[in-house]
């Protein structure tokens, strides 16, 4: 047979393949979500997450530890209080559970780059993602309290926030606040696109963050639409954001590529809980194998445009990028 082209011909050889590849991870773009929680218990691990756990602030140095060894420097710190209310006053609190951990985290591990989620539904009673208004979620008098959360953790050594509440103008509100402040060095990751999913599942049982009444479609996107996306993302950068963020991760690479193509900011992409969970009960029924499925959706964030990967198996990716199974 007369074949010019065989592209069969690139992939013959496991180093040829390697010389060929089109995409390339690296450790330094991971970032590990970890949850802390009130208490000196140590670590409870979380019923639908097999292997991730709620830390207490006096336990968490052994993970810090493990990660930045692994190569991970980078963790996203979500605190989860005793105690909510109406305002999620433990989200802005000095002594709040999330102030404790950065303050510990950064005494701890002072060279890891610490991430503060910035969001009230882990706070509020009602777990909205802000203060309501009758049933409503009010968007502007919750700006302020994010802006005052946004701080709050930056004071107490966040090295960037990143807002995953999907109220209008936050970002401009938190820059703002931040400026002011004397903190106009800190960058603003957005949860620019973040949609209302059935992915963060998982998370909210962690977090005990679901909403007691309704759901949150009144601000996190409908995964219908590609345009709005652009839209948010867009106004996000404008309003100052200098990292964006998908989110989920899995089934929305076409929105990574997207907003990638039309911005100029470093493109982040979350891959949930729910995609973890996923993997975990697939492998653990013997229908998949973990790992390569792990690596083949890390890899495929990373070819939508993904510059930064945040995923619950971050350590585990590190240690596949070091042996070359990914990367
Ligand atoms: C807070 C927040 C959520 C997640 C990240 N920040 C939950 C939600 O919006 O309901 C989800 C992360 C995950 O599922 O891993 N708003």
């Amino acid at each position: 047979m007369e074949l010019v082209q065989r592209p069969r011909r690139l992939r013959g050889n496991e180093i040829l393949r390697k010389m060929v590849r089109e995409t390339r991870m690296d450790k330094s773009s991971l970032i590990y979500p970890m949850f802390v929680q009130e208490g000196n218990n140590g670590k409870e691990e979380i019923h639908s997450m097999p292997g991730q756990y709620r830390y207490s602030v006096d336990c968490m140095e052994e993970k810090l530890v493990e990660l930045c060894d692994a190569g991970v420097r980078s963790v996203m710190l979500f605190g989860i209080p005793d105690r909510k209310d109406e305002l999620g006053s433990g989200a802005y609190a000095q002594d709040g559970i999330v102030q404790k951990a950065f303050r510990k985290a950064k005494q701890v591990c002072p060279d890891l780059y610490l991430i503060g989620d910035v969001c009230m539904c882990e706070y509020t009673s009602h777990g909205h993602c802000g203060v309501l208004c009758g049933q409503e979620v009010d968007n502007d008098r919750t700006l302020e309290l994010l802006a005052k959360t946004a701080l709050s953790q930056v004071q107490a050594g966040a090295d960037m926030v990143a807002p995953s509440d999907m109220m209008d103008g936050r970002v401009a509100c938190i820059r703002r606040i931040l400026d002011q402040n004397g903190y106009e060095n800190t960058p603003i990751m957005s949860y620019a696109v973040k949609f209302a999913s059935s992915f963060y599942g998982p998370f909210r049982e962690a977090a005990d963050s679901a909403p007691s009444f309704g759901d949150r479609k009144s601000y996190q996107m409908d995964y219908h639409n590609r345009r709005e996306a652009r839209k948010e993302a867009l106004l996000d950068v404008a309003e100052g954001a200098d990292i964006l963020m998908v989110k989920p991760a899995m089934a929305y690479g076409d929105l990574i590529r997207e907003i990638k193509d039309c911005t100029d900011v470093p493109m982040a992409a979350y891959s949930v809980s729910g995609e973890y969970s996923m993997v975990k009960a697939a492998a653990r029924a013997g229908f998949i194998d973990e790992e390569r499925v792990m690596c083949e959706m890390a890899a495929g964030a990373y070819r939508a445009g993904a510059d930064l990967y945040i995923s619950y198996f971050a350590g585990e990716l590190a240690k596949c990028m070091d042996d070359g199974r990914i990367g």
